[in-house]
């Protein structure tokens, strides 16, 4: 079976949400979907994912300290030929500021991955959330398309 590895970051858990609805497309089109946190993450497994996502809240305009050292310890392990992919929550008019930066690290430190850009960005009310209604739909979505690209 295919399966795709989320990797995240969330203070508040709004991100943690964006990645439960990805999770959610990416299994619909039957992809079975593992969740966790950097500290949570089993490096020695990465290995046997055949999709890694890396997702954070945008903050300071950037990606957070976290998944730029998750990113680095992944490409530090050598993987290739996997499909890639980086999504974001962002409070401001700051969309894109985490995706672009952790497509670009991704892309510098794992040159061997098919990355599929632009990422997913979505949008909170606020710092502390919620997620806007329609981009918890647009992430299902975008885990749907994801996961059709991996098994096509
Ligand atoms: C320290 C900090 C810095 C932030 N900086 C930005 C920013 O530069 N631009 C922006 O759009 N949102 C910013 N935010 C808002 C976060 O993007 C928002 O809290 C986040 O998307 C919520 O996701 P989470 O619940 O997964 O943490 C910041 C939040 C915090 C706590």
């Amino acid at each position: 079976m295919t399966r795709a590895l989320i990797i995240y970051e969330s203070k508040f858990g709004n991100t943690e949400q964006v990645a439960r609805e990805l999770a959610k497309g990416l299994e619909e089109v039957g992809v079975e979907t593992h969740l966790t946190k950097p500290k949570g993450m089993k490096l020695d497994e990465v290995t046997s994912f055949d999709a890694i996502l890396f997702g954070c809240p945008v903050h300071m305009m950037g990606p957070t300290r976290g998944i730029k050292k998750t990113i680095d310890k992944v490409g530090k392990i050598g993987v290739s030929g996997k499909l890639t992919t980086a999504f974001e929550t962002y409070a401001g008019d700051h969309m894109g500021k985490a995706v672009t930066k952790m497509e670009e690290r991704i892309a510098k430190k794992m040159p061997g991955l098919d990355l599929v850009k632009p990422g997913f960005s979505a949008l909170v009310e606020g710092y502390k959330g919620p997620v806007a209604t329609e981009d918890l739909s647009r992430a299902v979505e975008f885990g749907k398309m994801l996961g059709n690209r991996l098994q096509g």
